[in-house]
Parts: structure tokens; C-alpha cells; sequence
């Protein structure tokens, strides 16, 4: 059975400025542009004072926009914070969650990613929700588990294939260059597709990202595991050239 159209989304994180933003939200529109369109969903997730410019740029094209976090509230003193409707705004339709440097770095809990989650569903936007093992957990046999630990923390509860993405990954591949095995992403990918399939009644559509250390390279072999249904793609998505070879791996629908 064919899976749900591929979705390569790109997570600027705090890269670039805004000259650099333009050009490349610029580029991604004009490759996609010439992409029939069977290929792979595209989304690019710039920092938040880049959105509304790159929102301009990619105006009348079908590669959309994505904000890499957002707060629980809807409004309210929470100085510094954006919340998900203020993204929605301007021009979102994604939003990533639980990305593991927000919650290594601002201490965010499952139930704070859950909030946010919610927050972002509430807004009529879709989540992109981020688990995955540390190397530590990894060694010590522990992955399946922590990461059904994560989703079951964090699900949204009103979820469905349209308004959640779940992305596998990896906290040891993010930015390091090492990605796991076929076998280590298709056996993770088909705990969390059971776990979905068990929670909503549209599970099997539900897309699941693989991301962390995602190329030009090493994209075709990933994308076509089973249970993935595209890719989460940090550095590799500054590189409008490598961005464009992972858009083409992906499997047309
Ligand atoms: P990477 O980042 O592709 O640079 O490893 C992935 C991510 O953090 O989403």
C-alpha cells in the first residue's frame, strides 16, 4: 500500500540573515516550481522574524511556511514568546514541536510539547511533533520505549492526518553527520505507525519524518524505508542545492 504523499520540510533553526532567508525561500519556490506535481510536499521553517518576508517570497507558490516553535497560550504576558495564532498570521501552516534542542536546551517537557501541540491544532494549523532517543538510551537498549514514552506524553488528543506529523529524531544525529541504520529507522518508524494506528482512526495516514543528518547523499536510502513518509532536514536545507536532491528522493505520489 502506497503511504501518504512524502513531506520534506526544511528547519532553518537560527541561521542566516535576512538577505540569505529571501534568496533561498527564492531558490526552493523556483525549484519546486519545475517539480511535477506528484513530487514530494515542500516546507521551509525560517526563524521567526524571517517568516513574514519569506511568507512575500513565496507567494503563489506551493512550498509552505513553518514555524519552528511557538507558546501553549493563546495571548498574554510571556515576554519574548510567539504564540501559534500570531504564527498562523504570518503564514504559517506548520509548526514544529519538541524539537529536541528546545527540549534539551529550554527544558521543555512532554507536557509542555503537548501544550504547545494542542496550541497549534487550536490555531488550525498542523504540528510537527519531534521524538527521539539520546545515544545513552540508544546503548542501553531503551529506544522503542523512551520514544512511545515521548508520544504518549505528547499527542495531541484531537490529532489527525492532516493536523499531525510525528518526526523521528535521533537527539545523536542531529547535526553529527551519523544517521542509524535502514533496519534502526524501519524498526523505530513501525513502533511509532503502530502506535498511531492504535491511538486514531486515521494512524496509517499520519505522516512520520525521519530527520537528523539528512543529504543529498544519503536521502534516496532513507526515504525509502517503510513508515517514512519524508524528512526533517536541518543543515542540509541551508544548501538550496543539497535541499533540492532530497526533495527528488522522495517518492512520487
Ligand atoms: P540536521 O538537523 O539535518 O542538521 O541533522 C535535523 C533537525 O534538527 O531537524
Amino acid at each position: 500500500m502506497a503511504g501518504p504523499k512524502p513531506l520534506i520540510a526544511g528547519n532553518w533553526k537560527m541561521n542566516g540573515r535576512l538577505a540569505d532567508a529571501t534568496k533561498l525561500a527564492n531558490t526552493v519556490s523556483a525549484f519546486v516550481r519545475a517539480l511535477p506535481s506528484t513530487s514530494a510536499d515542500v516546507l521551509v521553517c525560517p526563524p521567526f522574524p524571517y517568516l513574514a518576508p519569506v511568507a512575500q517570497a513565496l507567494a503563489g507558490s506551493r512550498v509552505r511556511l513553518g514555524a519552528q516553535d511557538c507558546h501553549a497560550e493563546a495571548a498574554g504576558a510571556f515576554t519574548g514568546d510567539v504564540s501559534a495564532d500570531m504564527l498562523k498570521d504570518s503564514g504559517c501552516s506548520f509548526v514544529i514541536v519538541g524539537h529536541s534542542e528546545r527540549r534539551a536546551l529550554h527544558g521543555e517537557t512532554d507536557a509542555v510539547v503537548q501544550a504547545k501541540a494542542n496550541a497549534v491544532l487550536r490555531a488550525g494549523m498542523t504540528a510537527i511533533l519531534c521524538v527521539g532517543e539520546t545515544l545513552a538510551e540508544r546503548d542501553e537498549g531503551r529506544t522503542i520505549p523512551v520514544v512511545a514514552s515521548q508520544l504518549v506524553g505528547s499527542l495531541p488528543a484531537n490529532a489527525n492526518s492532516e493536523n499531525l506529523v510525528v518526526a523521528y529524531e535521533p537527539v545523536w544525529a542531529i547535526g553529527t553527520g551519523r544517521t542509524p541504520t535502514v533496519a534502526q529507522v524501519g524498526e523505530v518508524h513501525g513502533a511509532i505507525r503502530a502506535g498511531l494506528s492504535k491511538k486514531f482512526s486515521d494512524g496509517a495516514k499520519m505522516r512520520i519524518l525521519y530527520g537528523g543528518s539528512v543529504n543529498g547523499l544519503n536521502a534516496l536510502e532513507l526515504l525509502a524505508i517503510a513508515n517514512v513518509d519524508g524528512a526533517l532536514v536541518g543543515g542540509a536545507s541551508l544548501r538550496a542545492d543539497a535541499f533540492e536532491t532530497i526533495v527528488k528522493a522522495a517518492p512520487r505520489r
